[in-house]
């Protein structure tokens, strides 16, 4: 595996490969891998000549210090779990690689950074938009992967590439779960054994509020016994639970077509957030 440290090499090198007409899958992450992301691996190895990975843990979509200054930081461990994984090439850029000092710029995304994550996390798509056009600008890959359990992200994602007329083709990869149902996120590797042991409750409420919507109950009844569930555990607050339209995420009340609604839940166990998803129908 190639480790690029540096924007000018990796693009030097890129070149060499698009002129041999490789195809490139670009799978951007921020580290402490797990087998989510080696999925995301996986897919890109099936349908691309050569498969970059990113690592790179962007301040700018933390909302949060502390978060920011806790996100686990294991390059050595990734690099060798992306390198068994088959990986082609890992960029790991280090902050002023990627920002000039006096970076100032922002996006806005409309309605869909104001919702859900947007509206618990203010600038944080804002600083994604920003770090994946970099990646996308860098990279020019010809797909770049993501996986589903951010889900605003890919819709927001989508949206940058729309307007912003990126030549490539994104693929969002299904969510990974433990045994036990919970997704998996780097994330969960801060979570105590018995904090570990609570934090299902969120998959277990996205299968509660599918199994209240069957069975005709209104969504205001529904976001009242999630809540109750989740409160119910020691250090779990819930930050919300939505039924969201699955293309631009405007609230729903009720379902009229399965197969355009999505579930969606975020919530803290102790100090770390999580987040999950359901689609009503695959
Ligand atoms: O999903 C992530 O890990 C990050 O938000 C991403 C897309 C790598 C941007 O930093």
């Amino acid at each position: 595996m190639e480790i690029f440290k540096q924007i000018a090499p990796l693009r030097a090198y890129l070149k060499i490969q698009k002129e041999r007409k490789l195809s490139i899958g670009l799978v951007p992450t921020m580290g402490a891998l797990h087998p989510g992301h080696l999925t995301l691996i996986g897919n890109s190895r099936a349908e691309n000549d050569l498969t970059v990975c990113s690592i790179y843990v962007n301040p700018t979509q933390f909302n949060n210090a502390s978060d920011l200054a806790k996100y686990p930081r294991l390059l050595e461990k990734d690099s060798a779990m992306l390198e068994e994984a088959g990986c082609d090439v890992l960029f790991a850029p280090a902050n002023e690689a990627m920002y000039a000092a006096a970076s100032e710029l922002k996006m806005d995304f409309g309605d869909l950074d104001k919702i859900l994550e947007g509206k618990f996390r203010p600038g944080h798509f804002s600083g994604v938009g920003l770090v994946v056009s970099k990646l996308f600008n860098i990279v020019q890959p010809d797909v770049a992967y993501f996986g589903q359990k951010d889900y605003q992200q890919f819709a927001v994602i989508t949206r940058l590439k729309e307007e912003l007329l990126f030549d490539l083709r994104l693929k969002a990869v299904p969510i990974v779960r433990e045994k036990d149902g919970l997704a998996m996120s780097s994330r969960n590797m801060r979570l105590a054994p018995d904090q570990r042991q609570r934090a299902i409750v969120f998959y277990q409420s996205l299968l509660l509020a599918k199994s209240l919507l069957e069975q005709g109950k209104s969504w205001k009844q529904i976001e009242e016994e999630v809540k109750r569930k989740c409160e119910a555990q020691p250090e779990v607050k819930l930050e919300y639970i939505a039924l969201a339209d699955r293309k631009n995420l405007n609230p729903l009340n009720n379902v009229t077509d399965r197969s355009a609604a999505v579930l969606l839940i975020a919530g803290y166990v102790g100090e770390i957030r999580l987040i999950d998803n359901l689609l009503l129908e695959e």
